[in-house]
């Protein structure tokens, strides 16, 4: 493959078509990720798509094969996620370039401190004769693991809201303070936390998660005078996700008032649900099958570059089972003969595209 990095950072390998001018089939996934990660979420999908290429050897195929190492899918430094499969689909816009980290960088400076160019984004653009794209991913939850199961063909991926708040208070003396004068912030937060809480609770499959807090002035002796917090909501059917959007902010409104504090929220990220290819689905199944795999259709719960990109081509995913149903801390794992499993139905995957394709 010849590699390049685009203007996002993603890392790409292009393996060229028989033809010069050959329309693109994408392989990837993601190589940023959480804090005190696994080593599997992203990159093992990355892995997966080199090794399918270099299965190939020295065989043609009438499609040239890009492999996709995303930056920035999981939103951990600028507060938004998918920020390099952004980049393929022309999404990048300069509210998103001037985005903040902690440290006051905006993502044009963070790209530029990278050594790239944002100018250069839109190179960095799906071409018109692009194929489809591919992600192989593990679960990260325990269905698989629960059926026995060491593959899932994905149908579609929940949508998620990512919002941050702030309750401010006053700070005060933490001894003299007496009830009715305390305007606390972070009473008001946790408070707010426990209707998170049973919202989930209340909606069935709702996914409802507060991830950071940060209380200041964060000492023992002083009443909290603002805490920032983080709300990430998930579910399938996008009313259902709004709907409870709309009423923890309402709840968050109510309790600051009731309390004497100020609310104040903003929303990050509000990503539709997404239904994934048909045609892919099938073909992946057709796949799976013939590489000797049961075949089991599921939804996923967790985000990934492939929502993005379904945007503007034809996309699919297959899962790989997580020992445990863990993800996004460092037990993470898979099973090596479910990696073999996967490459198996991807060898035979690029088999199906070749007579789709040809
Ligand atoms: C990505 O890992 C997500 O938060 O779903
Ligand atoms: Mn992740
Ligand atoms: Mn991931």
């Amino acid at each position: 493959m010849s590699p390049r990095l685009d203007a996002a950072g993603n890392l790409r390998g292009l393996r060229p078509g028989s033809v010069s001018g050959s329309a693109v089939l994408y392989l990837g996934s993601h190589i940023d990720t959480v804090p005190d990660a696994g080593a599997f979420d992203g990159v093992l999908g990355v892995v997966l798509a080199i090794a399918l290429v270099k299965a190939l050897g020295e065989h043609p195929l009438p499609f040239a094969v890009e492999v996709l190492a995303f930056s920035e899918e999981e939103g951990v430094r600028f507060g938004v996620p998918f920020i390099g499969s952004r980049a393929l689909v022309g999404t990048i816009d300069s509210e998103l370039l001037n985005r903040l980290d902690s440290a006051g960088i905006t993502v044009a400076q963070a790209i530029r401190d990278f050594g790239l160019d944002p100018a250069g984004l839109p190179a960095a653009k799906l071409p018109a004769a692009t194929l489809g794209y591919l992600e192989f991913h593990i679960e990260q939850g325990a269905v698989l693991e629960d059926l026995d199961l060491p593959l899932g063909i994905v149908t579609s991926i929940a949508g998620q809201s990512r919002f941050e708040l702030l309750f401010t208070g006053q700070a005060n003396h933490a001894g003299t303070t007496p009830r009715g004068r305390r305007r606390d912030a972070l009473a008001g937060a946790a408070e707010w936390i426990g209707c998170v809480e049973r919202e989930a609770v209340t909606a069935p499959d709702l996914r409802a998660t507060v991830g950071q807090l940060e209380v200041r002035p964060g000492t023992s002796n002083v009443i909290p005078a603002s805490v920032y917090a983080t709300l990430d909501l998930r579910h399938a059917l996008d009313s259902v996700r709004s709907e409870a959007a709309a009423s923890l902010l309402d709840a968050g409104n109510r309790i600051a008032r009731r309390r004497g504090l100020d609310f104040h929220s903003e929303q990050r990220l509000d990503q539709p649900a997404i239904p994934l290819d048909p045609e892919l689905i099938c073909a992946l199944e057709r796949a799976v099958t013939r590489s000797g795999s049961p075949v089991h259709r599921m939804v996923s719960g967790a985000g990934h570059d492939a929502m993005i990109m379904a945007r503007s081509c034809p996309a699919a995913m297959l899962f790989l089972r997580s020992p445990g149903g863990v993800s996004h801390q460092t037990e993470e794992s898979v099973l090596p003969e479910d990696v073999a499993s996967a490459l198996a139905a991807g060898a035979e995957f690029l088999k199906e595209a070749e007579s789709m394709y040809a």
